[in-house]
């Protein structure tokens, strides 16, 4: 069982992350779409909004709250996350909020909080009102899916991107359902689990990004093919791991040190990108997301380094 403080912090910590990357799905589905969907552009947009504004509600109460971790690994905010909205806002015509990425890079963290039962409260309300979004976007992702498969509806995006992006909503929405359970996480086992979906993830983004290059970016291209087979690699490994043919401590230690280089990759690629050195279709704000989630599992990947080496 959570305590009232874990409760808070990991609920709070979970949706800065998160929240913003539903936003940006909801951003991304919507550039995509030809003008004959003006139906789901409405939609996606609408979503998009609606967690604008869930995740300044978050803000506004995470200050001195979060744990300073959280706050220095860059799943929240990168140093490009402004400039990459700016870019993106411009070349799309959408506004978005980047007062909200100001006042996040703003946000101070605390290893020790004081309960607040009102707080507690706020944040239970916010759990909900996750949960209600999440699963609506979830709808919509798998709605578009389907149509796009089914040669219904053209979108400039893979489906195995939105396929990807509906995979990372359920995770979202299945993690503050327990967090509102107050269920604590078995560490160990979650290290396994989290490592499979997110070595996955790493795989695709970087399938993505060879894909979305300019067909004479040949270095990139090769580079981010080269990623997508060792994350390929890395997912099975950590399947093995699973039914104890693989140990889960060496997935870990090899999965550590694939995401710190393709977390450099990503990173001088979102610089690429915002001053106009690479030539691409990928909009900025894609290279800062799949900065973001990088830096997550990173985190994520030494907690795990701590528990198994124990
Ligand atoms: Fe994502
Ligand atoms: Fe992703």
């Amino acid at each position: 069982m959570l305590t009232n403080i874990e409760f808070i912090q990991q609920s709070l910590e979970l949706h800065l992350f998160f929240a913003r990357i539903m936003k940006e799905h909801s951003f991304f589905l919507e550039i995509g779409f030809t003008p004959k969907n003006i139906n789901f552009i409405r939609q996606c947009d609408y979503i998009r909004r609606e967690f604008d504004m869930f995740l300044a509600d978050v803000i506004s109460i995470s200050n001195g709250v979060i744990s300073p971790d959280v706050l220095k690994s860059g799943e929240a905010v990168t140093p490009y996350t402004l400039k990459a909205e700016m870019a993106s806002s411009y070349f799309t015509g959408i506004t978005i909020p980047i007062e909200l990425t100001e006042s996040e890079l703003g946000l101070k963290g605390n290893d020790m909080p004081v309960y607040n039962s009102v707080l507690e409260e706020r944040v239970c309300i916010l759990n909900e009102r996750g949960m209600t979004l999440t699963k609506a976007l979830a709808n919509l992702k798998s709605t578009i899916l389907s149509d796009v498969i089914s040669c219904k509806m053209f979108t400039a995006n893979y489906p195995l991107l939105i396929d990807h992006i509906l995979r990372e909503a359920k995770l979202y929405y299945n993690t503050i359902q327990k967090i509102q359970n107050r269920e604590k996480v078995n560490l160990a086992k979650e290290a396994n689990e989290q490592e499979i979906f997110w070595n996955r993830i790493m795989a695709e983004h970087s399938k993505f990004i060879r894909g979305l290059l300019d067909p004479t970016e040949n270095e990139l291209i090769n580079t981010a093919n080269n990623f997508g087979k060792e994350f390929d690699e890395l997912t099975k490994e950590a399947k093995e791991a699973m039914d104890k043919s693989v140990s889960i401590s060496k997935v870990t230690e090899d999965s550590l040190k694939a995401v710190k280089d393709i977390k450099k990759f990503k990173e001088q690629g979102t610089k690429g990108l915002i001053d106009c050195k690479i030539k691409s279709i990928i909009i900025p704000l894609l290279g800062d997301h799949t900065l973001r989630e990088a830096n997550h599992f990173l985190r994520l990947l030494n907690i795990f380094e701590n528990v198994i080496n124990k």
